[in-house]
């Protein structure tokens, strides 16, 4: 496109803000920004649409720990007969900017030690370590980064040495970008000749992951199951032999993990069923009739609140691959260049960011094991520095897990 279509383009949509600066641009440049203006989809960052779920919401059941502990044996039996014959991978969703928790480099690099290092790729990694002691064969691992944070993991993972992993076992593949807007949906200049451009979420993993080439790799190998898991939990179990040999015998193509909630009121999106189909229902979706609502067994019907952990068979996902997810806008703090061109890092959000989520995926499916774990013992996410879902918070998860710090 040249400059003229460009132009007719951006006032179509009230966009001219992103040439502000054209004309001060060596020629390279404009080239360049040209580009980058030219594969936005302007319909796709529109502040007003509307992405509520719809249907109806009834509650979905899951397979307790008393009911795992009575079978562990042969769901771990299973499971581990899987990875042995490597029908199970490992997906890490670390595309994210983890902008709450205000770091520089990619979240995994946080260390999380206290006398000595410890980083939480390094405790995703050993934990999958383990895995591959208990079953003798390495489970691939293929690490989702975007654009922004691809090369500083690719060096901390080769830094480190893969915590021990086997590099031949792991994958990295860069997730797709989507540009960020001020609150009147103007998209932003992140310099006068780049837009500013964010990770579009963790739900384009799988199509990411395809276009990386890595699909039909790991379908080579073998692989039938994905288990998709967020960075920022440093007692995650992936690839959990109990859980992946659970939902292999259950039949279902998605597998969950989920915890108890604390309280009916806690903040946290909620295995359902919306339509017959398995959901996931966000805390403010939830009228107090149905935070209280009880079973039949006189436990809370809407009490198991999903932890980003999820099984998916490769078969339904390459089914589905084509539908499109709901679009999110979630209000961030987006750095970026202000009118006179001066760089401007925000202290409060200051704008929006537009994401697919992983969690509308499970919709797609026909059904879906519900899988309890303890929280105590696999949930700690690190979301922010301090206070609830932080560093804080997770250490003294982890020291409770007995993990030396
Ligand atoms: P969060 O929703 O907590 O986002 O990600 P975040 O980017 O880490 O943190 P904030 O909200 O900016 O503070 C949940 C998981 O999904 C991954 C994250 O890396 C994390 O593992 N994620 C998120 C991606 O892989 N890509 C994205 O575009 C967004």
């Amino acid at each position: 496109m040249n400059k003229e279509q460009i132009t007719e383009k951006l006032q179509k949509y009230d966009q001219m803000q992103l040439l502000r600066f054209f004309d001060e641009l060596p020629e390279e440049e404009q080239q360049g920004l040209l580009g980058e203006i030219a594969r936005i989809d302007f319909d796709m960052i529109d502040i007003h649409h509307k992405s509520e779920s719809a249907g109806a919401i009834t509650p979905l059941g899951a397979m307790t720990l008393d009911e795992i502990a009575a079978k562990k044996e042969e769901l771990t039996n299973a499971g581990l007969q899987a990875i042995k014959e490597c029908k199970a991978a490992a997906v890490l969703l670390a595309g994210g900017q983890g902008t709450r928790l205000g770091l520089d480099g990619p979240k995994g690099t946080l260390n999380v030690g206290e006398t000595r290092e410890l980083y939480i790729f390094q405790c995703l990694v050993e934990t999958l370590l383990k895995v591959k002691e208990a079953a003798g064969a390495w489970v691939p691992l293929l690490v989702m980064t975007s654009d922004k944070n691809d090369e500083a993991t690719r060096a901390f993972f080769e830094e480190h040495n893969y915590f021990g992993y086997n590099k031949d076992y792991v994958f990295f593949f860069v997730q797709e970008m989507a540009p960020s807007t001020d609150f009147d949906g103007k998209v932003y200049l992140e310099e006068k000749n780049h837009i500013s451009l964010s990770p579009n979420g963790n739900g384009g993993w799988f199509i990411s992951l395809k276009k990386a080439g890595l699909l039909e790799k790991i379908k080579a190998m073998g692989v039938e199951w994905l288990n998709v898991f967020a960075v920022d939990n440093v007692l995650q179990k992936m690839v959990d032999p109990a859980f992946l040999g659970a939902t292999i015998l259950s039949g279902q193509p998605i597998g969950a993990k989920v915890v108890r909630k604390n309280a009916p009121d806690e903040k946290v999106g909620v295995m359902c069923l919306r339509d017959g189909h398995p959901s996931i229902v966000e805390y403010y979706e939830l009228t107090d009739e149905m935070m209280t609502e009880k079973n039949e067994s006189g436990e809370l019907a809407y009490n198991f609140g999903v932890i980003l952990n999820y099984l998916f068979r490769v078969k339904e996902l390459e089914e589905t691959a084509d539908k499109n997810l709901p679009l999110h806008i979630v209000s961030k703090k987006i750095p970026h260049i202000d009118e006179a061109g001066n760089h401007i890092k925000p202290e409060e959000p200051n704008g929006y960011k537009f994401e697919t989520l992983v969690l509308d995926m499970i919709q797609m499916m026909d059904g879906c094991l519900v899988f309890e774990v303890d929280r105590s013992k696999e949930f700690a996410p690190i979301k922010n520095m301090h206070g609830v879902d932080s560093l804080d918070s997770a250490r003294e998860m982890l020291k409770a897990n007995g993990v030396e710090l």
